[in-house]
């Protein structure tokens, strides 16, 4: 990874509290081109938190973000989409009774020159946009809610890059997967990152995260405890971030590390 070139998205110093809770206190994190950023930590750490202000979910309490090296104003889901920043929850978006091709146009569908829906267009484009994502797909004409759990998280991804995403932030995308689902899923991740999108992974399957981050990013009670590259760490020095706050010697310590 080149550090030299621009981030696609920095996070600086983000904070949001709800009530007396400081869901998000003082975090930063940055994510480059083709890279796959893994954010871990335990429930209620502030992983799903973090990604909301990003994705424009949650209006952030203080603290700035920065899409290509420049302040961006993210204030809700279309502000963000508008900056490339497309979110995929574990709870799927699509629409099951409809097929692909509809769910890639579902709001935004192609018309013909006399207003009629462009059927043979979308479904071109699902095609190619499908192909290269996972090629061996040809359930085209049949309802998504016929397509296995790997399959349908292939729809929404394609949905999102469809429209130029930049940097997806993907929620738990193997929780409800069984292993070869989320083999594909894995498989994915390696197209978009070769095609220089950037992947905020939240997971909390340290292998998963193993197999698919070059860098992780840990949080404790809304703290980050501290950034490693995967290669520069074990997973169980990973788990020693995540349950005691402990930073190891491969990491690089944020505010929420442990005294060691
Ligand atoms: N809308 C909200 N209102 C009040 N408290 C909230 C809200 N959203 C999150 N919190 C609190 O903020 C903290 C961080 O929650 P968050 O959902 O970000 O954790 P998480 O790391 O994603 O956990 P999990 O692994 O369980 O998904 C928790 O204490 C949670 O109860
Ligand atoms: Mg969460």
């Amino acid at each position: 990874m080149d550090k030299k070139t621009t981030p696609l998205i920095e996070a600086k110093d983000i904070s949001i509290a709800f009530g007396g809770i400081k869901a998000v206190d003082h975090a930063d994190v940055d994510l480059f081109p083709g890279e796959v950023v893994a954010i871990l930590g335990h429930n209620g750490a502030g992983k799903s938190t973090l990604i909301k202000i990003l994705s424009g979910a949650y209006k952030r309490d203080s603290g700035q973000i920065l899409v290509n090296g420049e302040v961006a104003d993210i204030a809700n889901p279309r502000d963000a989409k508008k900056y490339g920043i497309e979110t995929i929850y574990q709870t799927l978006a699509v629409a099951d009774n409809v097929d692909a091709a509809a769910n890639l146009y579902l709001g935004r569908e192609i018309l013909t020159t006399y207003g009629t829906l462009d059927d043979t267009a979308m479904e071109a484009e699902a095609r190619r946009v499908m192909g290269r994502l996972n090629p061996n797909f040809q359930r085209f004409k049949e309802p998504v809610a016929k397509l296995s759990g790997g399959q349908r998280q292939s729809v929404a991804i394609a949905r999102a890059i469809l429209f130029n995403a930049k940097i997806l932030i993907m929620d738990e995308p193997t929780a409800a997967l069984g292993p070869q689902e989320t083999e594909q899923v894995g498989e994915l991740i390696q197209q978009l990152k070769s095609d220089g999108i950037g992947i905020f992974l939240i997971s909390h399957d340290i292998h998963d995260v193993f197999d698919l981050a070059d860098r992780v990013a840990v949080m404790k009670n809304g703290k980050m405890v501290g950034y490693a590259k995967t290669k520069d760490v074990t997973k169980d020095e990973v788990l020693g971030m995540i349950i005691l706050g402990k930073c190891p010697p491969g990491a690089t310590p944020g505010p929420g590390a442990s005294d060691s």
